[in-house]
């Protein structure tokens, strides 16, 4: 459903070129939810924006392909790219829940783009809004309320319905449970599920938190430092985890029974302003080697689906 190869993704700035997605490629298959895991600044938004091609005037699409059901839209006039927003692709974006409007009821915001932009009748957009509300478990009670008399589990099922009104194929969602209590966050990803078995949607969830990620994805990669790590079927990158970047971030994640102390993983998060080649992991891995310096990433692949982009697993040596 979804093909990146190779894709290159720059931000110019004063201080030098940013490498936010260098040489990605992934593919995930339609009616799955696709888990995209990674520390703070590791590019995932920026992937997420690049599908959609909404990314900042100061970044661009240096090279590579994303193909989605087949159409490369790298290629699309920007013309043709906006009958795919929202209608094939949608984007539940980074922190959506805090920027509804304050002013307007649940109603109006979810039926209001349909009105403004679709030129729909209200009273049929109205409707629609209901119907999508109820899709996401929101009930008639909550129509008229406006957003500061809903909880944020609530505000973020607005959110997902505004997303998905136009029946998109694919809907990216960005860190969508972030500052929720933890009944909360599960209760989206039942949610989550039940778009991807009910309705055959296609989803990308970007987040920081790789357990509540693996709680409900498919397949799952690993993001560091703008570079894929390691992706697979998400059971395996979880249980049988290769990369040390991965490794880490699982020793890091605390266990509620065990009084053991978590240590993160030590070292600060890779510059990507113009970083030197070789692995962008180089100054936190305890397992680095002078080849790493200037190693090129072409992935290993250990069973099937299950790729790593490691030193340590050079294609056929592992
Ligand atoms: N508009 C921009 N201009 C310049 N640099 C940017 C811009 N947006 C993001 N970046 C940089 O690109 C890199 C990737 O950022 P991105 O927001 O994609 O990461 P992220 O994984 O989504 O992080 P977070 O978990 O904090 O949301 C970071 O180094 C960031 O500072
Ligand atoms: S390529 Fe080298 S530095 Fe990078 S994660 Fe693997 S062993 Fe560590
Ligand atoms: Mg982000």
């Amino acid at each position: 459903m979804l093909e990146i190869r190779d894709l290159v993704v720059k931000y110019k700035t004063s201080k030098g070129s940013v490498s936010a997605v260098d040489r990605i490629s992934l593919e995930i298959d339609k009616g799955t939810i696709f888990g995209l895991v990674g520390e703070s600044g590791s590019g995932k938004t920026t992937l997420g924006l690049s599908i959609l091609r909404i990314l900042s005037p100061n970044a661009s699409i240096e090279s590579g392909d994303i193909l989605v059901s087949g159409t490369n839209i790298t290629r699309l006039k920007e013309r043709e790219m906006r009958n795919w927003r929202g209608k094939k692709i949608a984007m539940v974006f980074q922190g959506a829940m805090s920027s509804l409007n304050p002013l307007m009821t649940v109603e109006e915001q979810v039926a209001e783009p349909l009105i403004i932009h679709e030129n729909m009748e209200r009273s049929l957009a109205k409707r629609k809004a209901r119907d999508n509300l109820a899709n996401v478990g929101l009930g008639e009670n909550i129509l008229k309320r406006y957003p500061h008399e809903l909880s944020g589990g609530m505000k973020q099922r607005v959110v997902i319905a505004m997303a998905i009104i136009g029946h998109p194929e694919l809907l990216i969602a960005d860190e969508p449970t972030t500052a929720l209590d933890v009944v909360t966050q599960h209760r989206i990803m039942k949610l989550f599920k039940a778009l991807r078995d009910e309705y055959g949607i296609t989803i990308i969830m970007i987040s920081h938190d790789l357990p509540i990620v693996a709680e409900v994805a498919n397949s799952m990669a690993i993001m560091y430092g703008g570079k894929i790590s390691e992706v697979g079927n998400a059971r395996e990158v979880v249980t049988k985890s290769k990369h040390p970047y991965t490794q880490g971030l699982i020793k890091s994640i605390p266990n509620p029974k065990s009084s053991e102390v978590i240590r993160g993983i030590p070292g600060e998060p890779v510059s990507l302003v113009n970083p030197s080649p070789g692995c962008r992991f180089y100054d936190r891995c305890s397992f680095r080697r002078d080849i790493c310096k200037t190693y090129d990433y072409n992935p290993a692949v250990l069973d099937g689906q299950h790729k790593v982009y490691c030193n340590l697993y050079e294609a056929g040596k592992q």
